[in-house]
């Protein structure tokens, strides 16, 4: 106990104080999956989530094609692998995520969108939570059928200069990428208890009232 407390006393006259004292562990934030095949309302729901809990979106999509857009060599090589429907390697990926919370040391919370998409993603994502001293809190994961995917991707491909949704087998080639080596993420957080399915068709309102009721019971 005494040995204790001169450790508490004499951290307190230390001039330089000890990394924790900087970086204060962060706790309590609620971090949250949106999992679901490409076209099952992950984007949009997304913007009705982030408004009404204050979490920070994190879509690995919208971070590649930032890339993109600025030509940067990432982004050249990222849209070679997303105009033929396949996934962006792991290394990158996580690299950006890692970046993208750092830089986020105040948030209340993550609503991530597109991502994790592999094993080694949750792998790392549970790795760069647990050094905040955080986890997933939940993973809600929207069911669509196939061909309604494919409908609504063929409608935003219309007008959203997405150039793989332009394609009809560009799209079944991100579903199927989807069935081969995403589907593994629900399988992973579901030993952990944390996967809860929500209907993905209807208005856009009413499942979003489903997710909300979900989140409401855990937040
Ligand atoms: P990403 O940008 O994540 O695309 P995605 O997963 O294919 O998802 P989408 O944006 O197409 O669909 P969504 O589920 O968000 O649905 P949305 O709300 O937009 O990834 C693109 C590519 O980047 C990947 O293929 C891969 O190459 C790469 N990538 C990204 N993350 C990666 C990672 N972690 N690892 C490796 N590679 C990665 O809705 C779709 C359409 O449906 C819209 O037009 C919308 O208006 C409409 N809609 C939405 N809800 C409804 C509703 N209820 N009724 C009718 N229409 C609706």
């Amino acid at each position: 106990m005494f040995r204790f407390l001169k450790i508490i006393v004499f951290q307190k006259h230390l001039k330089f104080k000890p990394v924790q004292y900087l970086y204060p562990q962060q706790k309590n934030m609620f971090n949250l999956i949106l999992f679901g095949p490409p076209g099952s309302g992950k984007g949009t729901q997304s913007e009705h989530i982030i408004d009404a809990f204050g979490l920070q979106h994190l879509s690995t999509g919208n971070l590649l094609r930032t890339e993109i857009a600025h030509q940067t060599e990432l982004g050249m090589e990222a849209k070679r692998l997303m105009d033929a429907g396949q996934l962006v390697p792991d290394a990158v990926v996580i690299g950006m995520v890692g970046n993208f919370i750092d830089a986020r040391p105040d948030a209340k919370g993550f609503l991530f969108d597109g991502f994790p998409r592999t094993t080694a993603q949750c792998i790392a994502l549970d790795a760069l939570l647990k050094e905040k001293n955080n986890e997933i809190n939940v993973v809600l994961a929207l069911e669509v059928s196939e061909e309604e995917l494919v409908k609504r991707l063929l409608g935003r491909g219309l007008t959203s200069g997405r150039s793989d949704d332009t394609n009809e087998t560009i799209i079944r080639a991100r579903i199927q990428e989807y069935h081969d080596k995403t589907t593994a993420v629900a399988t992973y957080y579901a030993k952990f208890n944390k996967v809860v399915a929500v209907t993905g068709e209807g208005t856009v309102e009413s499942i979003y009232a489903d997710l909300k009721k979900e989140i409401d019971a855990r937040i």
